[in-house]
């Protein structure tokens, strides 16, 4: 902006400057060069006046002292000569010979005319006037412009000089207006650009009423709506993080709750009606042996046979709601058993791999658990839409973090389009794991290509860890 100002300030003196430097050479020139021929025509009509009586008596003396006369009191005269009525020279001031190409200059028959004639280079306004009384001869004179130039040549260069001074005059007078233009919108600049940094409340002070005054007055007025709508969302967003705590810990406790009665249910089952099962196949086992009818045995043995299937559903109901070895042996092993009873199925080869293994400390609970679910919905995903062949589960222990890391080489998927659709309305298995992870104060990462597997990746911190298999803490979870 400041380089416009100057260049446009400058470009306009300069302008100005060279325009009024030609306009005027062409004027002084012009009224110079009148000045000139009317000065020449007066000093050729005196001369030839003066020469008239001379002449006459052909006092060529006198004549030869008039003409140099002429050419030592007027400073514009280059020579001056008289001719008589045959055209002769009878006096000149020609110190080196009398140049004769001087006598045809003049083709007019008038009393008085005017020539430009060159002379050694110089432009010479030659001046011719006859002597009038008797018509006796002619007198001329030659001035040259030398003078004119010379003052020409004065008035350009004061001029150039003060068009110089007052470009000088004009950067100085641009860079004041421009930083008196600029303070204003610096501030602008500035208040606009802590906006930009989250500072919204910024206040402008400019006191002038021109375009730039309005402008700072919408800015202030645009930083107050924004600086009032921050406070808005902060305070929105303030609401919205307490409700997310209170929904998480809602959704912990009613995951803690979900676990205890899947606990419930599966002691439930294991321990009344796996009894019951049991006790009502020794009774029907002691009724088939008493029995002497045939068919009576086929039947009570057929009753067996179902009694045998229910225990065995039953069984495997209890562990799906929660393995016992989960509780006596820990994750690792939980998760051992259940990739076994995946590798049984035979529809994916399962690697477990567990690096860093905590010296036989158990973790607590809550996160054993959580683990365990992860892994739990991972495979059946797997098993459900991934038609892998195979799977490997990594663990590994460090000191502050578990990571945990199942990845398969199954058909994949496309997580973003997952993630940014309404789908999870419906499927609720990867946000479950995620909640899962978030709640132990971990992070959810997966990762999907299409044709080549997916791998989730979880974190978890090991600050829940504790020591020792005590059975107690992992029972209540
Ligand atoms: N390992 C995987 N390989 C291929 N696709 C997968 C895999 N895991 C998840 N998906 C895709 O992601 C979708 C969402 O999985 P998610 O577990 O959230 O839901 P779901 O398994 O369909 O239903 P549910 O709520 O019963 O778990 C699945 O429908 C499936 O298309
Ligand atoms: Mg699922």
């Amino acid at each position: 902006m400041e380089a416009k100002v100057l260049f446009i300030t400058v470009g306009f003196i300069l302008f100005f400057g060279v325009g009024i430097t030609f306009e005027m050479r062409t004027i002084i020139s012009n009224l110079m060069q009148d000045e000139l021929g009317k000065q020449g025509a007066s000093i050729a009509s005196d001369l030839s006046a003066r020469s008239a009586d001379l002449l006459l008596t052909s006092n060529f003396f006198a004549l030869h002292q008039l003409v140099s006369n002429t050419l030592q009191n007027n400073s514009n005269v280059e020579y001056a000569f008289v001719l008589d009525d045959h055209g002769q020279v009878v006096a000149h001031t020609f110190e080196s010979g009398f140049p004769l190409g001087l006598l045809d200059v003049h083709s007019d028959e008038t009393r008085r005319s005017k020539v430009l004639v060159s002379i050694d280079g110089d432009v010479i306004h030659d001046f011719s006037s006859r002597i009038s009384t008797g018509n006796i001869g002619t007198a001329r004179v030659g001035l040259h412009q030398r003078n004119i130039q010379t003052s020409t040549r004065k008035v350009i260069i004061t001029i150039a000089q003060t068009t110089l001074l007052m470009s000088v005059v004009g950067i100085f007078a641009a860079i004041i207006f421009t930083n008196l233009l600029h303070r204003p919108v610096n501030l602008l600049v500035n208040a606009a650009r802590s906006m930009t940094r989250g500072r919204y409340n910024q206040k402008v002070i400019v006191q002038t009423k021109d375009q730039i005054g309005t402008l700072a007055q919408a800015f202030n007025e645009l930083s107050t709506v924004l600086h009032n709508k921050e406070q808005e969302n902060r305070r929105l967003w303030g609401e919205l993080k307490k409700k997310e705590v209170v929904l998480r810990s809602l959704l912990k406790t009613a995951i803690t709750a979900q676990e205890k009665e899947r606990k419930r249910i599966s002691r439930e089952l294991h321990d009344e009606t796996g009894q019951v099962l049991s006790s009502l196949m020794l009774r029907l086992q002691y009724l088939k042996d008493r029995s002497t009818d045939n068919d009576m045995q086929v039947e009570t043995e057929n009753i067996c046979a179902l009694v045998a299937r229910t225990t065995e559903e039953i069984k495997r109901i209890s562990q799906q709601l929660r393995p016992s070895t989960l509780d006596d042996m820990g994750l690792f092993c939980a998760i051992n058993n259940l990739s076994e009873q995946y590798r049984a199925e035979g529809s994916f080869d399962i690697d477990v791999v567990v690096c860093g293994r905590n010296n036989g400390k158990r973790l607590l609970a809550e996160l054993e658990i959580a683990l365990y679910r992860i892994v739990q919905e991972s495979l059946t995903n797997i098993s459900k839409h991934a038609n892998a062949r195979n799977v490997s589960i990594i663990i590994s222990l460090r000191p502050e973090q578990l990571n945990l890391v199942i990845e398969d080489d199954g058909k994949g998927f496309d997580v973003e389009q997952h993630f940014s659709s309404d789908a999870y309305l419906e499927h609720l298995g990867l946000h479950g794991i995620q909640e899962r992870a978030e709640i132990m104060g971990g992070a959810f990462k997966i990762e999907s290509n299409i044709g080549s597997g997916t791998t989730i990746f979880i974190k978890v911190p090991m600050t829940i860890a504790h020591e020792g298999g005590s059975s107690d803490q992992n029972t209540d979870s």
